[in-house]
């Protein structure tokens, strides 16, 4: 607790592995990967590394900067920092966005659970390619089994959040971080050591610049966005728990810094062994569900490899999951006074609906499409593409045109106890770049250069 009664993390590690547990998730690990496939390899990369530390970082750095000033939730934030003004409401388009990214997270989080139970009655082994996938296609499409899952992975994100920011939320990222970094670099050897590994790694290093089109930089910039977790005020959240004497500019780059760590290993896990088995690299958002068991299949020691990647994934997703939901609690219990608890319960009914619904429409209500796409991609498309971009457009104009420079270099020195050496490439980042670099891309995705 602080001196004003409010949670808080209780130190600076806490603070990064909190922090990182948002960022590191799916994203990273089921995302990116497929992203990287079907995008160009190595060219995705490097557009992808310029938006996170370009665009991306200094968004963190601004939701860390506004949660901790404000002390309080992501809406209240605003009205805090800014009283009388509408920029509250980027703060709830925040709470919504945390929404629609669990419909979608919550069932992929629900497969992990799946991969890890099959993975350990070695359900994998004696399989075809075929058979893999077909399995794949029987078990995301079946009324029943996925939902099942989802509600248990509901059910774990809502204890964790339950127990509140120290005992919950800290405790359980103190833990599972450093074990997802672990398992992770584990699965690298083992990935690097196979046979014809090289072929992976130059198509992850070798860059082809023909496949990069506005699409792509659009993917890219709402993959960097996802990843961080930045956009949608998770961070605001966060910084509100974030102690006056921690550095800020230190812990954005940390952050920053172990989320595109994950993403790249996780590719470098997952392609020399696809390579060196010649499995086709540019598959979907199946890629780690189909093509990894087919991995585990043929590599010596695969039921290990299965259990541990699986339960790579799961962790992952529930540091993620965590954070998401704690964006809706802390609005709801600040902003009209509920205990968390009650909070936390009405939320569950709310996403295991909305999550039934994103499930189901890859099987039995594959015909409800919005905008063509089944209602699980319209939600994937929606936050990562649309509300996080946008979210860190209006998080960077309030921070660089609407809020004073010289509070936000109070709040980043801690009071004028630290140096900032880069606070002025910071701040010009945040005033021009960052918004005129996510408008320009939107203008060219949508074609109105054309
Ligand atoms: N960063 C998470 C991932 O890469 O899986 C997803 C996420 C978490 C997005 C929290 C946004 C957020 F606020």
């Amino acid at each position: 607790m602080n001196n004003n009664g409010r949670a808080q993390f209780s130190s600076k590690f806490a603070v990064v592995v909190a922090a990182a547990g948002s960022a590191v998730g799916l994203g990273n690990i089921w995302r990116f990967p497929y992203e990287l496939g079907s995008n160009g390899g190595f060219a995705f990369l490097l557009v992808y590394l310029l938006f996170v530390f370009l665009l991306g970082m200094p968004v963190m750095l601004s939701e860390l900067v506004i949660g901790r000033r404000s002390q309080t939730n992501a809406s209240g934030a605003f009205r805090v920092l800014k009283p009388g003004s509408h920029w509250s409401l980027v703060g709830l388009l925040g709470v919504i966005t945390a929404f629609v990214i669990l419909s979608f997270y919550f069932v992929v989080a629900g497969w992990s659970l799946e991969y890890v139970f099959q993975a350990l009655v070695n359900r994998f082994e004696g399989q075809t390619p075929n058979d893999l996938s077909q399995a794949f296609t029987d078990f995301s499409t079946d009324a029943f089994r996925p939902l099942l899952w989802t509600v248990v992975f509901v059910f774990l994100t809502s204890a964790v959040v339950l127990a509140g920011v120290q005992k919950g939320i800290e405790n359980i990222s103190k833990i599972l971080m450093p074990v997802l970094f672990l398992i992770i670099l584990i699965l690298c050897v083992r990935s690097l050591t196979l046979p014809n590994a090289n072929e992976g790694l130059k198509f992850l290093f070798k860059p082809d610049f023909t496949k990069i089109n506005s699409s792509v930089v659009l993917s890219a910039l709402g993959q960097a966005f996802f990843s961080l977790s930045v956009g949608m005020s998770c961070l605001i959240t966060y910084g509100s728990y974030v102690s006056k004497k921690n550095n800020l500019v230190h812990t954005a780059f940390e952050v920053t810094a172990l989320d595109t760590l994950v993403s790249v290993l996780a590719a470098v896990a997952i392609f020399p062994a696809v390579f060196s088995l010649e499995i086709n690299p540019a598959q979907g958002p199946e890629l780690v569900f189909i093509t990894l068991p087919n991995v585990f299949t043929q590599i010596p020691g695969g039921y290990v490899w299965a259990v541990l990647f699986f339960l790579l994934l799961a962790v992952a997703a529930l540091t993620s999951t965590i954070s998401l939901l704690e964006v809706i609690t802390a609005y709801v219990t600040e902003e009209f006074k509920l205990k968390r608890r009650t909070v936390v319960l009405s939320s569950i009914v709310i996403l295991v609906f909305c999550a039934t619904l994103s499930s189901l429409s890859l099987g039995v209500w594959s015909d409800l499409q919005l905008f063509g796409m089944s209602l699980f991609d319209f939600f994937d498309y929606l936050s990562s593409k649309i509300l996080l971009p946008v979210g860190g457009l209006f998080i960077s104009v309030f921070l660089g045109w609407f809020y004073p420079r010289k509070e936000t270099l109070d709040e980043l020195s801690n009071g004028g106890k630290l140096s900032v050496p880069l606070f002025n490439i910071y701040f010009f980042l945040l005033r021009y770049i960052v918004p005129v670099a996510i408008a320009l891309i939107f203008i060219n995705e949508l074609g109105l250069t054309k």
